[in-house]
């Protein structure tokens, strides 16, 4: 699928539930109440079939809030995993619930994991998460290791004066499990917008802390891959470290996702408030794949070619 600015189409990010867990404190705006929608898991199997099978998307990654604590995720995963256009199955999640889970995800044929961890101190774990406990996500990363589900990514989203003395510490305790550890700047979205102004490191200050502790050398980039991806070595440790930096080096040329939420909407940019309503193309039971098509083609067309910054959804209910 080609949108309306000639870029290729194959990623989609599909928020199963609005609800979470935790509470990360640039995600989710003080005081706010999810809607605790979730989407049909029928409905999300047949959107997910109808844009494999006739619109090129390859890579479905399943979001919140937090996928875990949607209670058809085993049996969704594994109906996904089944559709031969599908090149991945893979999962954003805060690993809180992952040892419970993590054997009947890959034994479901979810391709990978994402895991979001900030920090690895459990005070300030409790403090951006809002009451999060790191051993659990701990724990969880350990699990899905065991399981078999590698390599596990680690999400660490830089803040200033929150983590951004535990860059280091982080790269070492990730590589040392094998995982591919990932660190983000912070984005300003919707509502969260002004934390930027307070919290944001800039890739170029994460990079410079890495390169203290280790030599880099880049990996060059797979096609819609937002990271830049590096491997460190550093005496006995050694493995891939990423930097994604949607704030100060935006990739929306290369931007290759459309998202659908837990309300059954479209969502073509993260950046841009407009949303198409998919819910109606289904009656419970089948997917009117006449009118989605419709719905589709006018999304493609109006992909922002960049972030107009005009988000009005929070982070909690676009999915990370
Ligand atoms: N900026 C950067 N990353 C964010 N995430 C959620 N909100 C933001 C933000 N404002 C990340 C989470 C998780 C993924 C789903 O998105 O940390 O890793």
């Amino acid at each position: 699928m080609i949108d309306g600015r000639a870029r290729e189409i194959d990623h989609l990010r599909l928020s199963l539930i609005d609800h979470c867990n935790l509470a990360c404190r640039y995600c989710v705006p003080e005081g706010a109440r999810p809607s605790r929608q979730m989407i049909d898991a029928s409905f999300a199997f047949e959107l997910v079939r109808w844009l494999s099978r006739y619109h090129g998307v390859r890579h479905v990654r399943l979001t919140g809030g937090e996928p875990l604590l949607y209670p058809d995720l085993i049996p969704l995963v594994r109906r996904l995993a089944s559709l031969a256009q599908l090149n991945e199955v893979t999962l954003t999640t805060n690993g809180q619930a992952l040892t419970q889970k993590a054997t009947a995800l890959c034994e479901a044929g979810l391709s990978r994991i994402n895991v979001s961890l900030d920090t690895l101190n459990p005070d300030r774990f409790a403090h951006v998460t809002r009451g999060g406990r790191v051993e659990h996500t701990l724990r969880g990363i350990e699990a899905t290791i065991k399981a078999g589900l590698t390599p596990v990514k680690l999400n660490m989203v830089v803040q200033r004066g929150l983590n951004d003395d535990e860059i280091v510490d982080a790269a070492r305790w990730g590589l040392e499990l094998g995982c591919v550890v990932r660190f983000l700047e912070v984005m300003p979205i919707g509502p969260l917008a002004h934390v930027i102004d307070d919290h944001l490191v800039p890739a170029s200050e994460i990079l410079d802390k890495l390169s203290e502790a280790y030599r880099l050398v880049p990996i060059p980039q797979s096609p819609g891959q937002p990271a830049v991806d590096y491997a460190a070595t550093s005496g006995t440790s050694r493995g891939v470290i990423g930097i994604i930096a949607p704030t100060t080096r935006p990739f929306c040329e290369r931007c290759r996702r459309i998202r659908i939420t837990s309300h059954g909407a479209m969502v073509v940019c993260v950046h841009d408030s407009r949303c198409l309503d998919l819910a109606d193309c289904w009656d419970g039971r089948r997917l009117d794949e006449h009118r989605a098509n419709e719905v589709l083609k006018t999304a493609i067309m109006d992909k922002p070619a960049q972030g107009s910054r005009s988000q009005s959804l929070t982070m909690i209910a676009l999915g990370g």
